[in-house]
């Protein structure tokens, strides 16, 4: 079964589930809205092509402890057989607010409706990016897909880390685990993993990664911030909608380009915008640390007095 639950649970889980409504189709599959007694639940449906994505989000829920205010929390996965057809179910909390994406379609965000998403995603990466010792331990895992559609919003206007699928912990990489079918969404891909100087051996260049990434999704939070921009992905101008490989990487390695913060002068947005640079660097090695950008968020936060 892989999930370490006992097959029984699971499968009484499941059972006990009733999908309500589709809120979400995508490459990976569906996610249904759906109820477990008096509670809502998301459940994402995977297509059976990528049941590599479901036992690698299944064991990173159920090996590590992973329940944090800014991480989506599991309730619980299923494997049935339909005939010659494998039904996989990853089963979650449900936030009806949806993905980070959609809520900066629909809503334009204050100064401090930007830094409750900001810090509350930072602060679900950092957790994700720690190991902590002890018997409630957990291994540093880089996600590998950060996005803002991997990121939900709660109706408390923080957010929680999603979709663990490409997730992997230092251990995978020495025992060489990580060589998925599925990779991470070209748009967001680092410019080491698109001129291939990436060294996959290394645990930390994944880290790396995943803060490229992070970038991006400040860059797209912060056009949202009023006087608000239009909401656009990163490299909206330069990329078509779905964009190759050789496309992200002439784009970001060959022109070197960067998405540009919007020209907003208050000092709390210019440090947004001067985080933003340093954490979509070209060199790796100089990005800061999801602890840095906590600090630095933070810190803008406090001197900011509207
Ligand atoms: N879309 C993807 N996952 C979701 C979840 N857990 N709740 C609401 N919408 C989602």
């Amino acid at each position: 079964s892989g999930s370490g639950l006992p097959l029984m649970v699971q499968r009484t889980l499941a059972k006990q589930v009733t999908l309500i409504e589709c809120v979400g189709k995508g490459r990976y599959g569906e996610v249904w809205r759906g109820s477990w007694y008096a509670d809502s639940v998301a459940v994402k449906i995977f297509f059976s092509r990528d049941e590599a994505s479901w036992r690698r989000e299944t064991e990173m829920y159920s090996t590590v402890l992973l329940r944090h205010e800014h991480i989506l929390a599991y309730v619980g996965s299923d494997m049935t057989s339909r005939g010659s057809c494998t039904q996989l179910w990853l089963i979650t909390h449900f936030h009806p607010l949806g993905s980070l994406y959609e809520h900066l379609q629909r809503c334009t965000l204050t100064r401090h409706q930007m830094m409750v998403l900001c810090l509350s995603a930072v602060n679900g990466l950092l957790h994700l990016h720690t190991e902590i010792h002890g018997t409630q331990g957990k291994p540093a895992i880089a996600h590998r897909d950060i996005k803002s559609k991997n990121i939900l919003v709660k109706v408390n206007g923080e957010c929680c880390i999603a979709d663990l699928g490409l997730a992997v912990t230092r251990n995978h990489i020495a025992t060489q685990q990580h060589h998925h079918s599925r990779q991470g969404t070209k748009r967001y891909m680092s410019p080491e993993m698109l001129d291939q100087s990436i060294n996959l051996e290394c645990f930390e260049a994944f880290l790396k990664c995943d803060i490229y990434a992070f970038a991006l999704v400040l860059w797209e939070v912060s056009r949202r911030v009023r006087p608000a921009l239009e909401y656009r992905p990163p490299y909206w101008e330069l990329a078509p909608s779905d964009p190759s490989f050789d496309d992200m990487r002439k784009i970001v390695c060959t022109d070197g380009h960067r998405p540009a913060p919007p020209a907003h002068t208050h000092p709390t947005m210019v440090g947004l915008a001067n985080l933003m640079r340093e954490c979509w660097h070209q060199n790796a090695s100089v990005r800061l640390p999801a602890l840095r950008i906590k600090k630095t968020l933070l810190k803008l936060a406090a001197n900011d007095s509207s």
